[in-house]
């Protein structure tokens, strides 16, 4: 039997669509490799939102243009956002790619394998009409019990230094009936915990008018109702979009998780605005606020971005002020990277290498040191925890996450899929350690 390897750059849509092009790969009956040396189609799904991204690939593509060269059969895909951003020179870039697909596209890797499609290189892109919802091709899941869903794709926004818009297109909402459809099934298989994705996921709805008029709110309260399902995550939403029906919805549905990722970027109204981020430092305090004040323990994460074009140390101490005003649960933390074509790759005042790196030195460490804050507060409570293992670091314990989606590692002897009561007794500024006291009435 001929077997794939699928390697994953980028974000959690990308999670998806590999499984997405697992499932498609295993309907035209190839296996699973372990590993990329032991496969006979490569497969890479990447990412290109920031440079080192593309660097990364550069050297899997070396090795794997290797494999190649002692064994010709080799197939080589390359698909994903830096497909798509590179469509122009891709093949020429990297010879020994095979085929190529853009994240609308992947259903194009099964019509060019399905066809024995050797010889010619081909690709298919597209940011608009020809795309299609990964979520309509087979899959193949990680774990049985828990499940991504993608409610949209594309994105809207015009933030000044991102590539997304460019390669996922503009924001198409799936129609709820499908999106219901599809977890009331994964509800049926087993499925728990479910993680609507979108590129900017709480605008969710809005092109659908005006057929159907609906939103974001109203979805996670559909989803809430199906049986079976314990769980509602979803990520990312945009601060402009986070409506009072979101924040109402989330209060008061009980499958809806304690948790939001809510991506500030910077702590300056200045900065804020030359992103085109459409809020000011003191419009996403007031949202905290507001969501705080509904949602009881709410748990609340970050993406920040240091050395935006025109940053002085004065708008990068109000971004340090606000991770400490805020008291984000966790941050994950950028060096600005200018992409080709984006609008902030071509502004004056780039701030040089050495400013970025002791200014992402610095967050780094304040946001460390407030989450480290955050969870020693949850040291003496009991944390409901879904199963998902053992832990990566020592076998003998087990691995989850609360319902706030910190990881904890704990001894008890729950299987994976099941939801625990562990009683937290440790803590460090990214993990919570515990014991099992009881298997949680859910
Ligand atoms: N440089 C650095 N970070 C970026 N992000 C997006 N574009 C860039 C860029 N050009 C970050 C943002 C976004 C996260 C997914 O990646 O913080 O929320
Ligand atoms: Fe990377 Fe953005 Fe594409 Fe996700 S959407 S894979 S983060 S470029």
């Amino acid at each position: 039997m001929r077997r794939y390897h699928v390697t994953t750059f980028g974000c959690q849509m990308n999670a998806h669509d590999s499984e997405r092009i697992k499932g498609l790969l295993e309907e035209l009956g190839l296996g699973e490799a372990p590993s990329q040396e032991e496969a006979d189609v490569l497969v890479f799904n990447t990412c290109t939102i920031r440079e080192k991204p593309d660097t990364r690939l550069a050297a899997h593509l070396a090795r794997a243009a290797a494999q190649k060269r002692q064994r010709p059969d080799t197939v080589i895909a390359v698909g994903g956002c830096y497909a798509e951003a590179q469509r122009e020179r891709l093949f020429s870039l990297y010879p020994e790619v095979d085929v190529a697909f853009g994240p609308g596209t992947i259903a194009h890797l099964g019509e060019w394998l399905g066809a024995g499609g050797f010889g010619v290189p081909r690709g298919r892109f597209g940011t608009g009409d020809e795309r299609r919802f990964a979520a309509t091709l087979p899959t193949h899941r990680e774990r049985p019990f828990q499940a991504w869903v993608q409610i949209s794709m594309g994105c809207n926004s015009t933030c000044a230094y991102c590539i997304v818009p460019r390669v996922r297109g503009r924001e198409v909402s799936r129609r709820p009936g499908d999106v219901l459809a599809e977890i009331t099934r994964l509800a049926d298989e087993g499925v728990r915990e479910v993680t609507l994705l979108g590129q900017n996921v709480n605008s969710w709805g809005r092109d659908l008018l005006p057929e159907i008029r609906t939103d974001f709110g109203e979805l996670l309260r559909a989803v809430d109702a199906i049986d079976g399902i314990e769980r509602i995550r979803f990520t990312s939403p945009h601060p402009k979009d986070f409506r009072r029906p979101v924040i109402e919805a989330m209060a008061e549905c009980d499958a809806v998780c304690e948790h939001a990722h809510l991506p500030l970027q910077s702590g300056s109204t200045r900065i804020l605005k030359a992103m085109r981020r459409t809020y000011s430092r003191e419009r996403y305090l007031r949202l905290v606020e507001e969501m705080r004040a509904a949602i009881p323990d709410l748990a609340l994460t970050t993406d920040l971005i240091v050395g935006f074009p025109g940053e002085t140390e004065d708008d990068f101490r109000e971004t340090l002020e606000v991770v400490e005003e805020v008291g984000f649960d966790g941050a994950f933390t950028f060096v600005y990277s200018p992409r080709a074509g984006t609008e902030a790759a071509a502004m004056p005042d780039q701030v040089p290498d050495e400013v970025k790196r002791d200014r992402i030195e610095r967050l780094v460490e304040v946001v460390q040191r407030v989450a480290a804050e955050r969870n020693a507060q949850r040291v003496g409570r009991v944390e409901q925890v879904l199963v998902e293992g053992p832990s990566r670091t020592d076998p003998t314990l087990l691995r989850g996450r609360t319902r706030r989606n910190t990881t904890v590692n704990f001894t008890g002897d729950a299987a994976p899929g099941e939801l625990v009561d562990v009683l937290i007794e440790r803590s460090t500024s990214t993990t919570l350690g515990g014991s099992q006291v009881a298997v949680a009435v859910a």
